[in-house]
């Protein structure tokens, strides 16, 4: 074994020499540069992604001399006379059995995971050939996925010897229901796709963020200038008074509050002072504590119960106390209606922060085409970040171009803008391009979290196990800016039923501000939280009432034409359809658990159950797509798709509804994706919104490019289309024209035929009661998992996930699985593992993830209830996924243990502490 001598200096260079995916490479440089680095910067084999640069999440991992190794753990030195081998070396003549076989189960999702679960998988494969599941799990155990939850990823693996059958063309009018492959899949398995810091522009300088230590201190700079003069190679320092426009972005006009550069004091741990640029071999080297800074720290409000002390001090002087705002839904009498009932449950729960974890720490770069800032970076909103970037640069709109690179994961954390006003920021103030690449621990301490959660509740029924009243409220620590905070206060009261009829209902949520962690959006805008409350008083209430917990949730589920706790008159409601749908395996599973404690004292088999509903799109807010279809005179029909495709899907799905009302192919089709020079603006990739909203965009497009083609052609509306070439075949009552699309005028974007179309939901704002139409679709679903429970050791054994999920229309079942398996991985995390702690968890080997091991088999039910609204009947999934895992969780803990978990995570010593007090009758 070749073991490197140890060098302490890391500015020496020197020539090392290995194999690079079967050629010879010789580099200089320093002997302990990571090879991670060296394979990126040094050789340009961007493949390999960087996520943690500490071995915790395996995104690096390569093969050296054949054995998977974490690339930003090794130094260059080790390599030397050594084969490493790349992403960029698997696919020699076309992509190999393993990367067909990950398109082909729809394994990668962002893509970011993808060369690390492939080269870790290659190295299995190549002395293993046909694994088995626990072969495969134990090859991948050491990279880390956030979108999949893994099972694609192990399906893949373990056939990935099988010559895979020829994938047919979905004829004209029938891509929707068929599992097409990701349209964007080719280049995320082979390692091509380009995210947020895989370029380089020439001559760019780089750029790092000071950010605050404290939670909550005031600041005074020093002597920038002279410190600036003594710093050979550091071009600029800037800081709040460098900020050009309106120093306050956010996502709601009205609480718009975070500044790009804070001007003191500094309100949370990790928000940004200042940033430095210049020239990459300097500024990376930089002592950013030389930076001429005096801190005093001020009193810090963690907490909301903190916050909500009439003694605590107020954090923002335009608030009332430290409230930042309130949303409510009321309807009939529940005080009076509780008080009537014949049974009555009451509960608490408290939730913490959660990190998003993506991957891919947020990167990007930047540079001026003319008097155009343009700014290349992950993100999951093009649109509203050209806006805020523009009023914080006091840019007009126009001079700004935000064009998306593929983003490693995002669950709402990259709809804010983070780091794109800082690099706009140098690049205007310098004249010259910028980059800049957060590190995993910046990306943690500044970046949005999930609301910590205090919510309380009282629910009643009568004694047929009617659901009478719900009376709930809750309280969200929002951090030190609104971000999505009034987003969650008005989100959570509309959903805090569950799928259920509830007369009389009153539902409070709060957002209230703190020093903590900015809580912004992650899958589910608080819902998750205030399901966790709801569903498991429900298992509480079923069994008050003697009935079978999935009986009980039958009984109460919504109906098509009943009225919501808003007033709103809902159709096509499928939330019946999934419960039915578990009504077998959840008999079975029961059966399996009583046999299996009748044996055992020591693991307990439960059996939890939990839905849930959301609604997709804003709430109450306007929240148009615009897409954009034309046919170029080759016979190319491009999409102009800009709703940001984060993984989800979006660049298939949205593809699939427009392919079926145009009545073309998918394979016709040509994507250009979310840039906001050549793409309209189809909104943000959030709120389980792209599939309905820019669906509906896409198929009104699709719909009027065809009208325009048959107008033009002069055929009657039940005409067939087809295409030869650049030759457009119509068929009409058995006869045929041809237009030859060469030979027809272009407008002046070079098409022959195009056509924009907007959808906007029609949805109403709320009164003051909440009463109104907040969406103008919902979907459905409803999982059981069963578990056991070590009653000695605390901890949590997930056997079986079983989930049902109301799609309205299924537009691409393949995708629609790896959303549901995905949500489910985050909510296990949000169950039991996951728990965010300012200054402690700022990594990802003490924040803990669900890894490969952690996420058990998955059974996925897709039902077909059509929305009468979604495009092709079709509904949201991304967020719903996610909601019903946690309570579920936990209903099959107090199933099998009789515990009450009052507090995630359920972490073991919470789970023991909870199976002594029910012990003790507590
Ligand atoms: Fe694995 Fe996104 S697909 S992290």
């Amino acid at each position: 074994m070749n073991v490197a001598k140890p060098f302490t200096q890391r500015d020496v260079s020197m020539e090392t020499s290995f194999r690079v995916n079967g050629r010879v490479m010789s580099v200089q440089a320093a002997p302990t540069k990571r090879l991670s680095a060296v394979l990126r910067d040094d050789l340009g084999l961007t493949g390999t992604k960087v996520g943690c640069d500490a071995g915790d999440c395996g995104a690096c991992t390569v093969l050296l001399d054949g054995e998977q190794v974490c690339a930003c753990l090794l130094p260059l030195r080790q390599a030397e006379g050594r084969e490493v081998i790349t992403v960029e070396g698997l696919d020699k003549d076309g992509l190999s059995a393993l990367q067909q076989a990950f398109l082909r189960h729809g394994a990668a999702q962002c893509g970011i995971c993808t060369p690390g679960m492939l080269m870790a998988a290659s190295a299995l494969l190549a002395h293993v050939p046909r694994p088995n599941p626990e072969q495969a799990e134990a090859a991948l155990g050491g990279v880390l996925c956030r979108c999949t939850g893994y099972r694609k990823i192990l399906d893949a693996v373990c056939d990935a010897w099988r010559q895979p059958d020829a994938q047919g063309d979905s004829p004209a009018g029938a891509a929707i229901g068929e599992a097409v492959l990701r349209l964007d899949g080719p280049p995320k398995v082979s390692g091509r796709d380009r995210f947020g810091a895989d370029r380089w522009p020439e001559n760019a300088l780089a750029v790092r963020v000071l950010r605050s230590p404290h939670h909550h201190a005031g600041f005074r700079f020093g002597d920038l200038k002279g410190w600036l003069a003594a710093q050979p190679g550091v071009e600029v320092v800037l800081t709040a008074e460098d900020i050009p426009g309106r120093n306050a972005f956010g996502v709601i006009p009205p609480f718009a509050d975070q500044p790009a550069l804070a001007p003191s004091p500094a309100r949370f741990r990790g928000e940004a002072v200042a940033l430095v640029a210049g020239d990459p071999a300097v500024v990376e080297d930089l002592d950013l504590d030389s930076i001429p800074i005096t801190w005093e720290p001020l009193v810090a409000v963690l907490t909301t119960a903190e916050a909500i002390d009439p003694e605590a001090p107020q954090l923002h002087e335009a608030r009332s106390g430290n409230l930042l705002t309130a949303g409510l839904v009321e309807c009939g009498d529940p005080e009076a209606a509780l008080a009537n009932s014949q049974h009555r449950v009451e509960g608490l729960i408290e939730t913490g922060y959660v990190e998003h974890a993506y991957i891919e720490p947020e990167a990007g770069i930047s540079w001026l085409d003319g008097d155009i800032l343009v700014i290349e970076a992950c993100t999951q909103a093009p649109g509203m970040d050209r806006s805020d970037t523009a009023i914080l640069l006091g840019l007009p709109e126009e001079r700004v171009r935000i064009v998306p690179t593929a983003t490693g994961g995002g669950f709402g954390s990259k709809l804010d803008i983070s780091l794109q006003p800082l690099l706009g920021l140098v690049t205007l103030k310098t004249g010259r391009p910028a980059r800049l690449v957060y590190s995993r621990r910046e990306s943690m301490m500044s970046t949005t979290k999930r609301h910590p959660a205090s919510l309380r509740a009282s629910l009643g029924a009568d004694d047929q196990g009617r659901v009478t009243a719900l009376h709930l409220e809750g309280d969200f620590n929002t951090g030190a800016y609104a971000s999505w905070g009034p987003t969650v206060a008005n989100r959570v009261p509309v959903h805090a039923s569950g799928p259920y009829r509830t007369p009389h209902y009153h539902a409070i949520g709060r957002a209230i501000h703190s020093n903590g962690p900015i809580s912004g959006a992650f899958r589910g805008f608080g819902v998750p939280q205030a399901a966790i409350l709801q569903e498991t008083l429900y298992d509480e209430m079923a069994e008050r009432c003697g009935l079978d917990r999935l009986e009980f949730r039958r009984l109460n589920a919504f109906r098509d034409g009943d009225v919501t706790a808003t007033g709103q008159r809902i159709e096509g409601v499928g939330i019946l359809e999934c419960l039915d749908a578990l009504r077998l395996p959840w008999s079975k599973a029961l059966a399996v658990a009583a046999a299996r404690n009748a044996s055992d004292d020591l693991v307990k088999r439960g059996v939890g159950i939990a839905s849930c509903w959301y609604g997709c799109g804003n709430t109450s807010l306007s929240n148009p797509s615009t897409m954009k279809v034309g046919i170029a005179p080759d016979g190319a029909v491009v999409l102009h798709q800009g709703a940001v495709d984060i993984g989800q899907g979006s660049n298939t799905v949205i593809a699939q509804i427009c392919a079926d009302a145009l009545g073309l192919p998918i394979s016709s089709f040509r994507l250009l994706s979310g840039d906001t020079a050549i793409t309209p603006d189809a909104g943000k990739t959030s709120a389980s919104r792209q599939t309905y909203v820019s669906g509906k965009a896409a198929q009104l497009a699709g719909a009027t490019l065809r009208a325009a083609i048959l107008r033009h052609a002069n055929v009657s509306q039940s005409a067939c289309l087809s295409q030869d070439g650049n030759t457009l075949l119509l068929v009409d009552d058995g006869a045929e024209r041809r237009l030859d699309l060469s030979s027809l005028p272009r407008d002046r974007d070079g098409y022959v035929f195009a056509a924009v179309e907007t959808y906007d939901p029609p949805t109403t704002t709320l009164d003051e009661k909440g009463q109104g139409t907040p969406y103008a679709v919902y979907g459905y679903g409803a999982q059981m998992v069963e578990l056991d429970v070590d009653c000695r050791l605390g901890t949590v054994h997930l056997v079986r996930f079983t989930a049902a999920h109301d799609l309205g229309r299924v537009i691409n079942p393949l995708l629609a699985e790896g959303q549901i398996e995905g949500g489910i991985a985050q909510g296990i995390g949000l169950a039991l593992m996951e728990e965010y702690l300012p200054g402690r968890t700022e990594n990802l080997h003490d924040y803990l993830i669900p890894s490969i091991g952690d996420v058990p088999e998955i059974r996925s039910i897709l039902i077909e209830k059509p929305d009468p609204e979604g495009p092709f009947g079709a509904k949201g999934l991304g967020e719903h996924a996610l909601i019903p895992t946690a309570p579920a969780i936990l209903n099959a803990i107090r199933h099998a243990t009789g515990a009450k978990i009052a507090k995630l995570p359920a972490l073991p010593h919470r789970v023991l502490e909870a199976i002594e007090a029910a012990g003790s009758g507590q």
